[in-house]
């Protein structure tokens, strides 16, 4: 059947909101969660009661409340399903974070898309996915479920999903509706405390916080999420600067905003609403669309309506862009009607696009003396640690797939290697516990073997939301546990299995290797054994600048210089007043961007084509990068720039785009960027402006690193 039109759909929103009564049109502009399908659900469901439900429901619950509501229901108004779908749904993908740390975006967009169709197949219509919240703190759990701390990364990698959930039609029937997430300035929240207040200043909010969203938008992202968050003392949630104003008057944004859950009764203990009433009436007023599970909306639209403080208008709006989405997804047509087939085991693909995944996310922070990958010829080795075979923490937070299909490292490598070479003990029973009991066990089995692999790091439920953490260290006896099986003297890897970059220098300084594999999923244990064992080179790179302590947070790389910037070389006295700690360097323990392989790759000059680039114009900037050492490999070559001077102060560093390539031992490839004047412009509060003046550039393998180049920007 033909897709309707733009026109035609506006034309049967007309007809439908002409007949709606205001209680359908509240009904349409909630959502509870699913739930049980009682008698009461399913007279609701026939009054028009719910647009929408969420996170549960068999497909067969699914199929006969949707049968209701397209049946029995007045207006015949379909349901829309949503989920927590965020990274897989039965076949599990790296959390987001370890994505980012991919660099791949095609590979990302694979993986949605592997994550719609298991998704459709449950009859769910829409994911609350992608988080795209940028991140500067550690400390915040939830950095675990986002791209990481750059605009630009973070922009592609939302676009990239949005794609694969979305595919090429929402309408098609294994595609679903993706929500552009948490709307906006969440992951800057205070301190790292979950759900806090965030302060940022305009620039600030549309140079690093609102690109992802802007992207996605550009990549038409059927819905939003507003935030928990108050923005410099604004409820997200009911923020009509970021709502209205950005996101409808400046992008044109004509599908659902959802708020997140209890997000419009939470504007009380904000202090932005005097009660449940003020709080529906600020919400809508606001741009919130559809309520999630409190129901300020329903049980106070219609009086608000009668005493005229609500205009009946917004309602309509409101409504109007929840039958749209409903209309683009094809819910009043054939996908409405379609009986979910139910959950079946990942295929044979998607458990490759999971490993292969899981594999770029892998970054090898340190390999001392080629550590890693292991001689063939190694004879036993001890798998120690709490995270070596523990299937459910493998995956991470948000995890929607079944622990029973994830395949742990340990289980991998006794596959490989053969279960004679292969000795365990966890150690310790989970990464919290702070009993010794297990050491003697596994210091025994380190002291046997020839090689020692440690599994250390977080389980997932120390990431993720409302597990923000105020020490960024190894939790329970971790450390101690690597103290003793270091006195055995045998090589130590360390592999560290976390949902946020964490603090480990004792460890990096007792272990040859360190490999830093976030939660990776279903495939993580044979992504992570492939690369040990050198079946595959590391090259995932950090998408967050890692602290050597948590006293440095925040710490980013796109920082400004200040005017007293720290320098390693400058003579002692005159280097002790600067923007520095005494008791810590001021540099990162590892750069965003960074990340080791099992070859080495050299940069040749940043070669800019012309000394001089026009506002308006455009440049091409190239550097010849080779790979020097003896294995194949993939690197991750980086193009940052910076202006020097400018009327608002710009980062030390930008990156403005980045490239995946492939190269054999000794072979070099000029790789080449085109900047663009949009890449050189800034905000001045809603001013988008470029202003001319010296550029520096690098092509580079991290944000640190890499040979300048430069050029002016003329009028
Ligand atoms: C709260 C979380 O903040 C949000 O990310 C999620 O989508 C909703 N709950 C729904 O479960």
């Amino acid at each position: 059947m033909r897709a309707a039109t733009p026109a035609e759909i506006e034309k049967k929103i007309d007809a439908l909101v002409a007949k709606m009564t205001v209680e359908e049109k509240l009904g349409q502009m909630s959502q509870a969660l699913f739930g049980d399908l009682t008698d009461q659900r399913k007279e609701e469901i026939r009054n028009g009661r719910w647009g929408s439900l969420y996170g549960g429901g068999t497909p067969a619950q699914k199929a006969e409340a949707q049968r209701i509501a397209l049946q029995e229901s007045r207006l015949g108004i379909p349901l829309i399903y949503g989920e927590d779908v965020i990274h897989g749904k039965t076949t599990t993908f790296p959390i987001p974070l370890g994505q980012a740390a991919s660099w791949d975006p095609e590979l990302v967009r694979a993986a949605a898309r592997v994550a719609a169709q298991e998704t459709a197949a449950t009859g769910t219509h829409w994911t609350f996915s992608p988080m795209m919240d940028i991140a500067r703190d550690p400390r915040w759990g939830r950095i675990a479920e986002g791209f990481g701390e750059d605009p630009v990364l973070a922009s592609r990698l939302a676009v990239a999903m949005v794609r694969g959930y979305q595919g090429e039609s929402l309408d098609a029937a294994d595609s679903i509706a993706a929500c552009a997430k948490h709307y906006v300035g969440y992951g800057a929240a205070e301190g790292g405390r979950d759900y806090n207040s965030t302060w940022i200043p305009e620039d600030l909010l549309r140079d690093i916080y609102l690109p992802p969203f802007q992207a996605s938008k550009e990549a038409g992202v059927a819905s939003y999420m507003s935030a928990f968050n108050d923005i410099n003392g604004v409820p997200a949630s009911a923020n009509a600067f970021t709502l209205r104003q950005i996101l409808r008057d400046e992008w044109k944004f004509d599908g659902i905003v959802v708020s997140d859950y209890t997000a419009i009764q939470e504007l009380v203990p904000h202090g932005y609403a005097a009660d449940s009433a003020d709080a529906a009436l600020k919400g809508i007023r606001g741009g919130v669309d559809m309520e999630m599970v409190s129901t300020d909306y329903w049980d106070h639209g219609k009086e608000l309506i009668a005493n005229k403080q609500l205009d009946p208008k917004l309602l309509d709006e409101s409504v109007r862009n929840i039958l749209r989405v409903k209309f683009r997804l094809g819910l009043f047509d054939a996908k409405g009607q379609q009986t979910p087939t139910g959950t079946a085991p990942p295929t044979t693909a998607a458990l490759e696009t999971a490993k292969k995944l899981a594999a770029e996310s892998l970054v090898l922070l340190k390999n001392q003396n080629g550590a890693l990958p292991l001689a063939k010829s190694i004879g036993t080795i001890a798998v120690i640690g709490p995270l070596a075979d523990s299937p459910r923490d493998q995956l991470g937070t948000w995890a929607s797939g079944p622990a029973d299909n994830a395949i742990t490292p340990l289980t991998a490598l006794r596959e490989q290697l053969g279960a004679a070479r292969v000795t365990y003990a966890p150690g310790l029973k989970n990464s919290r516990d702070e009993s010794h009991d297990g050491f003697p066990l596994a210091v025994g089995l380190a002291r046997r073997a020839d090689a020692v692999l440690l599994f250390l790091g977080e389980e997932a439920a120390l990431s993720g939301e409302a597990s923000s953490r105020a020490y960024l260290d190894l939790p329970g006896a971790q450390e101690a546990l690597v103290n003793e099986v270091a006195q055995t003297g045998k090589p130590i890897v360390a592999v560290i299995m976390a949902g946020r970059p964490l603090t480990f220098h004792n460890v990096t300084a007792k272990a040859a290797a360190v490999l830093y594999a976030w939660h990776s999923g279903t495939m993580g244990g044979p992504a992570i054994a492939d690369v040990l064992l050198g079946k595959t080179a590391p090259s995932g790179r950090l998408p967050v600048t890692f602290p050597r302590t948590i006293g440095q947070v925040p710490i980013y790389y796109n920082h400004l210089n200040t005017g007293r910037p720290p320098s390693e070389t400058g003579p002692e006295a005159e280097d002790k007043f600067r923007s520095k700690y005494i008791d810590v360097s001021f540099t990162p323990e590892y750069p965003f961007g960074f990340g080791l392989s099992y070859t080495s790759f050299s940069y040749g000059n940043t070669t800019v084509a012309a000394p001089e680039m026009h506002v308006g114009g455009s440049l091409n900037v190239s550097a010849v990068v080779t790979n020097t050492g003896k294995v194949e490999a993939d690197e991750i070559v980086q193009l940052y720039i910076r202006q020097l001077a400018a009327s608002i102060a710009q980062p030390v560093r930008e990156l403005k785009d980045f490239r995946r390539v492939h190269l054999k031992p000794g072979e070099k490839q000029a790789v080449s960027f085109t900047l663009k004047g949009g890449d050189l412009a800034f905000h001045k509060g809603v001013q988008l402006v470029t202003e001319p003046g010296l550029f520096q550039v690098w092509i580079a393998p991290d944000a640190t690193s890499g040979l300048r180049g430069q050029f002016e920007l003329v009028r």
